[in-house]
């Protein structure tokens, strides 16, 4: 698939068929990930592939909470109609544990170890375009409290899970008109 095409083309899902992916297509968006450039090529992630129904539904629980949690604190109305049943449908879940010493100077600079999630997020979008050429369609994730998912998962309290990515195969096509892009124009200065 051409680059372009499948950046353009790469949409969240949020409903997925419960129907397994091939061991070898996780590996193929494993691998992509790790193409992803990081700070000094420290690769500070860690990846855990989850397909155990049991703890999807404990993730399910905990973004359920935190979904309940926003809502109120927020008062943001779409939370009351967000389903997220696709934690339990999906039918691999992929944590990105990212490595807070695993980073650049930026852990010397005034704002802390920045460089290991900025890289963990380079790691995700190689993940979904990766899925999408392979014809599976994905989700990035980022309701859950990072203490919750640490304990569900035994994660060392050094290490950080900084995104769960829901893969698989989508049960319908995604809207025909995807969410609108600002014109590149808004968004850059030139400074000549
Ligand atoms: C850092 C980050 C966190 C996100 N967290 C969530 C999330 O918790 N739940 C969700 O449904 N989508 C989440 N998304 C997906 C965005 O909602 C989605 O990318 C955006 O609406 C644009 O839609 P598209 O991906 O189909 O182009 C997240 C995306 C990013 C980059």
């Amino acid at each position: 698939m051409e680059l372009f095409t499948a950046m353009k083309e790469r949409r969240s899902c949020r409903n997925f068929l419960t129907e397994p992916v091939d061991e070898a297509m996780i590996e193929k968006v494993l691998e992509a990930a790790t193409w992803a450039p990081s700070p000094l090529n420290t690769q500070p992630w860690e990846f855990m592939v989850i397909t155990n129904p049991e703890v999807k539904g404990k993730i399910f629980a905990e973004g359920e909470r935190c979904r309940k949690w926003a809502l109120e604190t927020t008062g943001w109305k779409w939370l009351g109609a967000y389903a997220i049943d696709f934690l339990k449908s999906a039918p691999v879940i992929i944590v990105v544990i990212g490595d807070p010493k695993k980073t650049g100077v930026d852990m010397f600079m005034e704002e802390g170890s920045m460089g290991y999630q900025a890289a963990c997020a380079a790691a995700i979008q190689n993940m979904h375009l990766a899925a999408h050429a392979l014809g599976l369609s994905s989700l990035w994730f980022t309701l859950f409290d990072k203490k919750i998912v640490r304990e569900i998962l035994g994660v060392v309290p050094e290490k950080t899970p900084l995104a769960l990515i829901c893969l698989g195969k989508p049960e319908s096509l995604p809207a025909p008109t995807p969410p609108p892009r600002k014109n590149i124009k808004e968004k850059t200065i030139y400074i000549r």
